[in-house]
């Protein structure tokens, strides 16, 4: 990896083994985008790949000159007003009313390592080796503000961190209206846009289609990044397949407000921004003030996009995830809110964790209701302290009860929220974002906490402390269960009210920082009514999200499936629960439940009491199985094989490090009668190692296993074969491949 710089030609060239990213100084100063891409040769010059020529009728930087349109050159920090009519990644409101800036290239400096981004999370290194940092410095000399853009290029893989930060160095205040992290103009729009999207309970189903001239977004306003849209977006080849072609993935490691987008211009260059959201976004920059943004992440393959999504997966899983558990495998947990939503007692609780203990079962958690007066959704938010008509010993009692068990105990906060019907609020009613004057949204009956004052997220972190310090709490289930309206601080001024959406994240990421400094080896499992949060910023504190709320095992087919795309097995909370299932009203045969939740975090969402004792056979055993693969599920090499996008089956499949071992999970959602032949290509495999097939002892080269197939087909099908239960609707297989001899 390095970071070469031509001082005559003033190019950049940033690259490692498998990319190349190279810029250079424009004519006008500014910084100018030439290529991102498979690593390619240096040289001193590449100035041809400005691909500057005179276009008719475009708007030109130098008077006489032709050929320098800003119309038409690829940037960096492109701004709007002086010839490039394209989207902007900085706006900057000056005194005088004036939007137009122009960051000019200063100079430079590159540092071994990554800094840290204060306050906001961001990926990381462990040695100052992994990853090389190029700061440039840019200035508007009208405006007097500084631009610092930061691009780490990470020794492996394709990957490229960017942000920037903005320093008002002059003697107005501005404002910035429009600060995107990531500006990659690319020299043709011959790409397919993927983005993973949905809403509640369908959270992450990959979307595609063609880039056409024109904008195509996504973004979220509602304050979380959202169940609708996901911040990570891929760029692909129309050719490009899991296992081969060019992609670009961008990812941004926020998670409030964003917006993604890429834009085709008449000339069939495309511009792609990632950023805070420029709609509901406006910043103050006083004298000597900064602002940083957060940070974005590009990466490069031309292996198609199982190779791009380990590149994600490595970086998240190594190097954005922190501290005990990142490199542990989870606990294998029993959650109680499907099982008893808001009717409980203590005893009820422990009858629950006493039989999960006897299936193997290492953690209980306590979902809502166990605080204030919440026995239903419209009460109790805000009051972090146990409810003792329910838990007469409190929070410390149950806990020292379920590790009496042998299990370790985990509880459900909410802490950005608060109902009407609370203590907190009858104390402090200010303490929520609105509008005087006009009336509050509310959503599940809740109200949204102002955490971008600090003295709201300090009360609500000295009532969670309390709670971690007093008790036995080994995990937390962080729940935010509603999107943002009226969002208006009462401890802001005017020209603040555009900075509180992202200073409300900053106050969610001060809470995390904090109660994960205290409280080191607490496990925190984000969740946002499901997925509505599952986003690389939050994977900073806590290493696993709860996928979806829609916990039917079909529909995770295809959320967990979305899912891994961009993030790693160890993050997506998956688990088993009842049938008829709550969401879908649908029945899946237990096996096929665990068999989807295996490739996640794996637990149980139900009452282990009420199944029969043939199913709790199942469920032990299904639970000595998660135990012995689990290290091979969350942390092994992920490889999806068919698609439930695509149709009838999927398949996916684990590999560990030395390739001897492998897990594939195959599943069919409709039986067919006398269906097809069917089997899956592997991948991952050695084609040397013979390997052991748990299914039915058959043994086969990884060769042919990778390039014939695993047979999957049931000869039996449409038939009641001897001695088996019939195939039905939602079969599935989990085979191990062990390498013999
Ligand atoms: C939404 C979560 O996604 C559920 O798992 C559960 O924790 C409820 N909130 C509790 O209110």
């Amino acid at each position: 990896m390095s970071i070469i710089f031509h001082e005559k030609t003033k190019v950049f060239h940033l690259q490692n083994n498998a990319i190349s990213y190279i810029m250079m100084v424009l004519p006008n100063g500014q910084m100018g985008h030439l290529y991102f891409g498979k690593k390619i040769h240096d040289r001193e010059d590449f100035g041809d790949l400005l691909e500057t020529a005179p276009r008719p009728m475009s708007s030109c930087t130098f008077e006489g000159n032709k050929s320098f349109s800003l119309e038409h050159i690829k940037q960096e920090l492109p701004s709007y007003g002086t010839g490039d009519y394209r989207s902007p990644a900085v706006e900057v409101r000056q005194e005088n009313g004036s939007r137009i800036s122009s960051f000019q290239y200063h100079s430079h400096h590159v540092g071994s390592g990554k800094p840290k981004l204060p306050g906001l999370p961001a990926t990381y290194v462990e040695d100052k080796a992994e990853a090389e940092t190029l700061v440039l410095d840019l200035y508007d000399d009208v405006a007097g503000i500084w631009a610092e853009a930061f691009y780490t290029i990470f020794a492996e893989g394709g990957v490229i961190a960017r942000s920037v930060r903005y320093i008002n160095k002059g003697s107005q205040p501005v404002q910035l209206s429009r600060a995107m992290s990531l500006c990659l103009d690319l020299p043709d729009c011959e790409y397919d846009w993927v983005q993973f999207s949905g809403v509640w309970a369908r959270e992450r189903h990959l979307k595609s289609r063609r880039l056409t001239m024109g904008i195509q977004s996504v973004g979220s306003m509602r304050g979380n990044s959202s169940h609708e849209h996901n911040p990570f977006v891929i760029l692909k080849r129309p050719d490009t397949g899991e296992r081969h072609g060019e992609a670009i993935g961008f990812s941004f490691v926020y998670s409030g407000n964003f917006l993604m987008q890429a834009e085709v211009d008449g000339h069939d260059n495309t511009r792609v921004l990632v950023g805070i959201h420029p709609d509901t976004f406006e910043w103050q920059l006083g004298l000597k003030e900064s602002f940083q943004t957060p940070e974005a992440v590009m990466a490069y393959t031309d292996l198609g996009l199982n190779h791009l999504s380990q590149a994600f997966h490595k970086l998240f899983q190594k190097r954005l995830a922190r501290g005990y558990w990142r490199d542990r495998v989870r606990p294998i947990l029993i959650n109680n809110w499907e099982a008893t939503y808001f009717d409980f007692t203590e005893e009820k609780l422990v009858h629950i964790a006493e039989k999960a203990k006897e299936c193997g079962v290492e953690l209980f958690v306590l979902d809502d209701g166990w605080f204030g007066a919440r026995s239903s959704d419209h009460a109790g938010l805000g009051d972090w302290a146990a409810n003792k008509e329910r838990l007469a010993n409190g929070i410390t009692g149950l806990a020292e009860r379920i590790e009496g068990i042998g299990m370790k105990f985990g509880l459900w906060f909410e802490p950005e929220m608060v109902n009407k019907d609370s203590d907190l609020y009858r104390s402090h009613p200010d303490w929520i974002l609105q509008v005087p004057g006009r009336p509050n949204t509310h959503g599940r009956n809740q109200f949204v906490l102002d955490f971008s004052r600090a003295e709201v997220v300090d009360c609500i972190y000295e009532m969670m402390a309390k709670i971690l310090r007093e008790a036995k709490v080994s995990y937390i289930k962080w729940d935010m269960n509603r999107s943002i309206t009226e969002c208006f601080s009462q401890a802001y001024g005017p020209k603040q009210q555009g900075e509180i959406f992202h200073r409300y994240i900053l106050g969610v990421y001060d809470l995390y920082e904090r109660l994960t400094s205290e409280f080191p080896e607490v496990l925190f499992e984000s969740c946002a009514s499901g997925g509505g949060r599952f986003d690389p910023g939050i994977l900073y504190y806590a290493p696993q999200g709860w996928a979806s709320d829609n916990s039917d095992a079909v529909e995770r087919m295809k959320i967990q499936y979305g899912t891994s795309m961009c993030y790693p097995i160890s993050s997506i909370g998956s688990h088993v629960s009842v049938v008829p299932n709550h969401q879908m009203f649908r029945n899946t045969p237990l096996h096929t439940r665990a068999n989807v939740a295996y490739f996640g975090t794996f637990g149980y969402e139900l009452d282990l009491n009420k199944l029969t004792e043939e199913e709790i056979e199942e469920v032990k055993g299904q639970i000595a199985f998660m135990k012995e693969y689990r290290s091979l599920l969350q942390f092994g090499t992920f490889y999806r094989l068919k698609s439930p996008f695509e149709g009838n089956e999927m398949a996916w499949m684990a590999v560990s490090e030395d390739k001897k071992t492998a897990v594939v999970g195959w599943y069919r959602i409709l039986n067919a009668v006398n269906g097809a032949f069917t089997r899956v290509k592997l991948e991952g495999l050695c084609g040397e190692f013979c390997y052991e097939n748990s299914q039915d002892g058959s043994k086969h080269y990884g060769d042919e296993l990778m390039n014939f197939g695993l047979i999957t087909s049931d000869a039996t099908a449409g038939q009641q074969p001897e001695n088996q239960a019939p195939c039905t609707d939602y079969e599935s297989r989990i085979y191990v491949l062990k390498a013999i001899g």
